[in-house]
């Protein structure tokens, strides 16, 4: 069977487990089709979405401190989900320039931004040597190069750890552990808790590039599943939750209505105001964080927090 016809089974199953449940959800890992990876794009450089130069900012003023803080040795820095790599760029190009023996390497499912990266770096960072890992995280973590002699550190950057539970996020940086031996790290990016307007804001954005975003998902599953979502019939709501960290995006069904999806010859029914959960962006204190590296068996050993004290991208050591 081919992979791509493994990945539409995936999705299929995935959006037909997702809408026969109350209440119905879709995956957000499903957003990044060609129009969601230009969404994507078009968030980061809204003024409202402040994580990216939050995190931009910490990797570029503080990448002294950083490389300090992954000690003086022979380094593997594994980056998951590493896109274009811009930017990774400056803390590398700071490694580069202070003369560490340091090898990048960039994984992600998109083996094309993989390829613009390779060219980009090699042509602003020519000492840098790059060895791209095309696949989704465990299956090209399996194919890494041996790392003998060599510290490893992981790099799960820009938030991406926000998208998930957090009892999956324990589950998930805990299962990493395999990739890594006593005295490795893991460099992980976290939004944090702030002025909840300030995070709502970032999420409901007055252009509605996010809720474009969301509904692309409706799009794709009618494109790529053959179904007929109508939709002008489905708005975005956002919600966020100072309580517990969580800013959730929903589509609201505007009325009753049915959709079929011709390629698992399924039909679905909506209630007038019935929702679709779709992404949760948990946000977290630094207590949060400290206990998730504990509950993951790791320690917290540093956190390089921006000037606003916006995000923090936070060092997590396995014990010796
Ligand atoms: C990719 N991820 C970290 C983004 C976030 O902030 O949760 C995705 C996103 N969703 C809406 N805006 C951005």
């Amino acid at each position: 069977m081919s992979t791509r016809k493994t990945t539409i089974d995936h999705f299929a199953i995935d959006v037909e487990t997702g809408l026969r449940t109350t209440p119905k959800f879709l995956s957000s890992k499903y957003f990044y089709n060609t129009e969601g990876d230009r969404l994507f794009q078009k968030i980061m450089a809204m003024p409202e979405y402040y994580l990216t130069n939050a995190e931009e900012e910490i990797l570029f003023e503080q990448a002294d401190d950083i490389r300090i803080a992954f000690g003086n040795q022979p380094l593997d820095i594994i980056e998951l989900g590493a896109g274009d790599g811009s930017k990774t760029k400056f803390l590398l190009k700071n490694l580069v320039d202070n003369n560490v023996d340091v090898r990048y390497i960039p994984s992600d499912i998109s083996s094309n931004i993989l390829a613009e990266l390779q060219s980009n770096f090699a042509k602003e960072i020519p000492k840098l040597k790059v060895i791209t890992l095309a696949g989704d995280y465990f299956k090209s973590l399996v194919k890494l190069p041996d790392s003998a002699n060599r510290k490893r550190v992981l790099l799960f950057l820009g938030a991406n750890i926000g998208n998930l539970e957090k009892k999956h996020a324990v589950e998930f940086i805990g299962e990493l552990k395999e990739f890594l031996n006593p005295g490795d790290s893991m460099m992980i990016g976290f939004d944090l808790k702030k002025d909840p307007q300030t995070i709502l804001d970032a999420y409901n954005d007055s252009s509605g590039i996010t809720a474009a975003f969301n509904i692309n998902l409706l799009s794709r599953i009618n494109v790529e599943l053959d179904a007929d979502f109508n939709i002008d019939q489905f708005s975005h709501w956002e919600r966020y939750n100072p309580e517990t960290g969580a800013a959730r995006s929903y589509l609201v069904s505007r009325k009753k209505q049915k959709v079929t999806i011709g390629a698992i010859e399924q039909t679905f029914e909506f209630e007038a105001w019935e929702t679709i959960r779709m992404e949760l962006s948990q946000k977290y204190s630094i207590k949060d964080i400290s206990e998730l590296a504990e509950n993951a068996g790791y320690k917290l050993t540093e956190q390089f927090i921006d000037g606003r004290g916006y995000f923090v991208d936070a060092l997590f050591e396995i014990p010796t």
